[in-house]
């Protein structure tokens, strides 16, 4: 049975993670939640460090946690920041986020009221993936 996607809980979460987010250098606070196969929702924030480098991505630590948290197969993503209109996840996101599905959901939303729509697959074509390790 899969699970239905309830995209305001989803938003609600990333928007909570958001709150949390450690970005006092660029001051762009991202939040980031994940719907795992087994109905979990697991959420992330952007984490910032004195050496910029070594930043986090809302994401990526979605992705961390629930892979920590005993979840690998995901079936929507919601990512909100600050930003008026909606930001879409970066290229190493995109790239994290296609190793534990081969597609799903993702909708990022602005502070305002904008939607982005996309699927992981969409988000990076020709991605380079486990299946081109043999
Ligand atoms: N950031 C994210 O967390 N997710 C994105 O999709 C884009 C950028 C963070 C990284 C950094 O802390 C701040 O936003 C500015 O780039």
């Amino acid at each position: 049975m899969s699970v239905e996607i309830d995209w305001q809980a989803l938003r609600q979460a990333a928007l909570a993670a958001r709150a949390r987010a450690h970005a006092p250098y660029s001051r762009f606070q991202v939040g980031a939640a994940l719907l795992c196969e087994d109905g979990r929702i697991v959420a992330g924030c952007n984490v910032e460090n004195a050496s910029y480098g070594l930043t986090i991505c809302a994401e990526r630590n979605a992705v961390f946690a629930a892979v920590a948290a005993g979840c690998t197969r995901f079936v929507a993503l919601a990512v909100i920041s600050l930003a008026q209109e909606p930001v879409s996840p970066c290229g190493a996101c995109r790239q994290v986020l296609l190793e534990f599905a081969p597609s799903f959901e993702v909708r990022c939303y602005g502070a305002s009221s904008g939607e982005l729509h996309e699927t992981t697959a969409g988000l990076l074509p020709h991605a380079f993936s486990k299946r081109d390790l043999g």
